[in-house]
C-alpha cells in the first residue's frame, strides 16, 4: 500500500542526526552544522561562498570569515535587543549578506524570515506585518522601492539593517536605518551559540494557499537533519564539491539547498546575482567547474531553446549530478540533459511545508524520465484516494489508500525532521494538514507498480509559474482595490517556458465608459505590477460581463481554466496533467 525507497533498509533518524556534531552542550543549531563546526577545524580556509557578483567580480568567503561574520551578526541582534524567538526579515537579492544573515539569526536563536526580492511593496508588508518583523535586512535601493511605500503599516519593525555601498548615505533618512557594514566590522568576531534546541524555531517561510492570506510555515532547528541527509542522498554532496543552487534565497530551496544544506556538508556553494543568461550560465558551469548543480525546469527549457550548439561549446566535464525542482519537469526535459549536458536531470519533488527533498531520482539510482522519483528513505509516502467531489477519502480516521497507477492526493507519513511545525498563528490550518498521522501535501500524483511517483497536478487553485507558488487571491485582492473592477479571477494558464502564466479575468465598475475600458487591461497590467511586483503580477488581462461562480458566491477558478483551455467542465478536480 505504502512505498519506501528502495535504498533505505539500514536508515534511521537517528543516525542521520549522528552524522552531525550537536552543540558542545548538546542541542542542534543550523548555524553551528553550517559553519561553526568547519570553522574549527580543517576546512576553515575554504571557500564557504563564492559570490559571482553581477559586475563579474568574484569572491570568496571562506568558512572562517563565515563564523567570524555570522558571529557578528548574532552579536549585533542582541546589542539592538532582538530577542530569542524575534523574527529577522530579509528582503535581499542574492549577496553574500543574505547568508551572513540567515546564519547570524540562527546564532542569535531568532527566526529567519526570508522575502523574495522580486515582491512589490503589497507583498513584502502583508508579509512583514503578518510575522511582525522587528529587522529587516535590506539594500537602500530596495528599501526606497518596496518597504518606503508602506513603511506606516509596519508599526513593528525597529530596525532596517542596509546592505552596500550606498547604505551609510542612505541610513540617517531611515527610521532605524544602520549601515550593516559598519556595525559588523564594530564588533568582535566571537559569539557563542545560546544553548538550542532541536525543536526551536529558526525559519519562516511564506508559501501561498488558494484564499486569504499567505501561510507562513515555521520550521524549527532540527531540519537540518534532514538538509544534510537529503543533501548526501539525493544530490551526492561530498567534500571539494562546487555546488551550485540557481533558486533564490528568498524562497524555501534557496534557504534550504542554496545555504543550509551545501554548508553543511563543508562544500563551496556559488552564489550568483545576476538573472538567467544562458551563455553566461554555462560558463558559470565550466569555469567554476561546478560539480553538482540544483536548478528548475523552467531554467532547462530556457536553456534547450538557446540549442545544444551553446552547451557543446561549453567544457561540462566536472558535472557529476544535474537535479531539479519546483514544477513538473517534463521526460524531454530529462533526456535532452542527457544528451546535451552528458547527465539526465533528475526530477527532485517537495513544498515550503516539507522543508526538504521528499521525493526522487536519487544520485546513483535509475532516472525514470518523466518520473518525479521515489520517495527518499526515511520517508514514507502514499496516494490517497479522492471522492467524485475531489475530497480525500478517509475510514476509521485513516485515509483510504488508491491503488497502483490510480489518482489521487500525495501524502507522506508525518516525523520527518524537516516537517513544518506550524503556519504561524494559524493552529486550526495546520491540522487540517494532518489525517490519521499522514500529512496531506495537496498535490495530484499517481504511483506506477515499480514504487515511482508521477504528477498529475495540484489540488488546488495556487499557480505555479517559473517555479514561483502564486496564490491566486493576493492577485484578484490587489485588481479589485482597481476602481474601475468590480469582480476578478486568477489562473493560471499553460506557458511553454514557465510551466504556467498568470491570467487574469475583470468584471468592470458599472458606469465605466467606453473610452476607459478599451484602455483598461493595460492600465490594470501596469496597475498590478507596481504594487505585486513582476513575479506576482498577471501577465494578461481580459474583461469579461460576468464570472462564473459557486453555489457560495465565491469566483469558481476551476471552470475559469477548463473554459479557457477548452476542457470538458465535467471533471473539474484535475485539469492538469504534467507530462
Ligand atoms: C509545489 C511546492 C519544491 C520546493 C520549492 C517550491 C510543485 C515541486 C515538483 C516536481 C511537479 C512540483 C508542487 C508542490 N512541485 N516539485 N518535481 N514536479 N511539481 O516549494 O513553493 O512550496 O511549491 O511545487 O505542486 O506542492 P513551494
Amino acid at each position: 500500500m505504502t512505498t519506501q525507497a528502495a535504498t533505505g533498509s539500514d536508515f534511521s533518524w537517528t543516525a542521520e542526526r549522528a552524522r552531525l556534531d550537536g552543540l558542545p552542550g548538546g542541542g542542534l543549531n543550523i548555524a553551528h552544522e553550517a559553519v561553526d563546526r568547519h570553522a574549527a577545524g580543517p576546512l576553515r580556509d575554504r571557500a564557504a561562498l563564492r559570490w559571482l557578483a553581477r559586475d563579474g567580480s568574484v569572491h570568496d568567503t571562506t568558512y572562517g570569515e563565515l563564523a567570524a561574520q555570522t558571529s557578528r551578526f548574532a552579536r549585533l541582534l542582541a546589542d539592538l535587543g532582538v530577542e530569542p524567538g524575534e523574527t529577522v526579515f530579509a528582503l535581499l537579492g542574492r549577496v553574500p549578506e543574505l547568508h551572513v544573515a540567515a546564519l547570524g539569526t540562527f546564532k542569535r536563536r531568532a527566526v529567519f524570515c526570508p522575502l523574495y526580492s522580486a515582491f512589490g511593496p503589497e507583498p513584502v508588508a502583508q508579509r512583514l506585518t503578518l510575522g511582525a518583523g522587528a529587522v529587516l535586512v535590506t539594500t537602500p535601493r530596495l528599501y526606497a522601492r518596496r518597504v518606503a511605500p508602506v513603511r506606516d503599516r509596519l508599526p513593528a519593525l525597529r530596525h532596517v539593517l542596509l546592505v552596500g555601498a550606498d547604505a551609510a548615505d542612505v541610513a540617517p533618512e531611515v527610521p532605524g536605518g544602520v549601515d550593516l557594514a559598519v556595525e559588523l566590522a564594530a564588533r568582535p568576531p566571537a559569539w557563542e551559540i545560546p544553548p538550542t534546541s532541536a525543536d526551536d524555531v529558526a525559519l519562516l517561510h511564506f508559501t501561498s494557499g488558494t484564499t486569504g492570506r499567505p501561510k507562513g510555515a515555521l520550521h524549527v532547528h532540527e531540519a537540518v537533519v534532514a538538509h544534510h541527509a537529503t543533501g548526501r542522498i539525493a544530490l551526492d554532496l561530498r567534500e571539494g564539491d562546487v555546488f551550485w543552487c540557481t533558486a533564490d534565497p528568498g524562497w524555501v530551496t534557496g534557504m534550504s539547498y542554496g545555504v543550509i544544506t551545501p554548508l553543511s556538508h563543508g562544500v563551496t556553494c556559488l552564489i550568483d546575482e545576476g538573472e538567467f543568461d544562458a551563455t553566461r550560465w554555462y560558463e558559470t558551469l565550466a569555469e567554476q567547474r561546478v560539480t553538482v548543480w540544483y536548478t528548475a525546469p523552467t531554467a532547462i527549457r530556457m536553456l534547450m531553446r538557446a540549442g545544444a550548439e551553446l552547451a557543446r561549446e561549453h567544457d561540462l566535464s566536472a558535472l557529476r549530478l544535474i537535479a531539479s525542482v519546483g514544477e513538473p519537469l517534463n521526460a524531454e526535459a530529462v533526456r535532452w540533459g542527457a544528451e546535451h549536458l552528458g547527465l539526465p536531470i533528475r526530477d527532485t519533488w517537495w513544498q515550503t511545508e516539507t522543508g526538504g527533498i521528499m521525493i526522487g531520482n536519487l544520485a546513483g539510482l535509475e532516472v525514470r524520465p518523466g518520473a518525479m522519483g521515489r520517495p527518499l528513505p526515511g520517508v514514507e509516502a502514499s496516494i490517497g484516494r479522492r471522492d467524485e467531489e475531489g475530497e480525500l477519502r478517509v475510514a476509521d480516521g485513516v485515509p483510504v489508500m488508491a491503488d497502483d497507477g490510480e489518482g489521487g492526493e500525495l501524502l507522506l507519513r508525518a516525523g520527518w525532521p524537516s516537517m513544518f511545525r506550524g503556519y504561524l498563528n494559524e493552529d486550526e490550518r495546520y491540522a487540517r494538514c494532518f489525517v490519521g498521522g499522514w500529512y496531506r501535501t495537496g498535490d495530484l500524483a499517481r504511483r506506477d507498480e515499480d514504487g515511482w511517483y508521477w504528477f498529475l497536478g495540484r489540488g488546488d487553485d495556487v499557480i505555479k509559474s517559473a517555479g514561483h507558488l502564486i496564490g491566486p487571491f493576493e492577485v484578484e485582492r490587489v485588481l479589485m482595490e482597481h476602481p474601475a473592477v468590480v469582480e476578478a479571477g486568477v489562473i493560471g494558464v499553460p506557458d511553454e517556458m514557465a510551466g504556467q502564466r498568470i491570467k487574469a479575468f475583470v468584471v468592470l465598475a458599472p458606469g465605466v465608459n467606453a473610452e476607459t475600458a478599451a484602455g483598461l487591461p493595460r492600465a490594470l497590467l501596469g496597475f498590478a505590477r507596481t504594487r505585486l511586483g513582476a513575479v506576482v503580477a498577471p501577465k494578461e488581462i481580459e474583461v469579461r460581463d460576468e464570472l462564473p461562480h459557486t453555489r457560495s458566491g465565491k469566483v469558481m477558478r476551476r471552470l475559469l481554466r477548463a473554459r479557457e483551455l477548452g476542457l470538458p467542465e465535467g471533471d473539474l478536480s484535475t485539469l492538469e496533467t504534467a507530462t
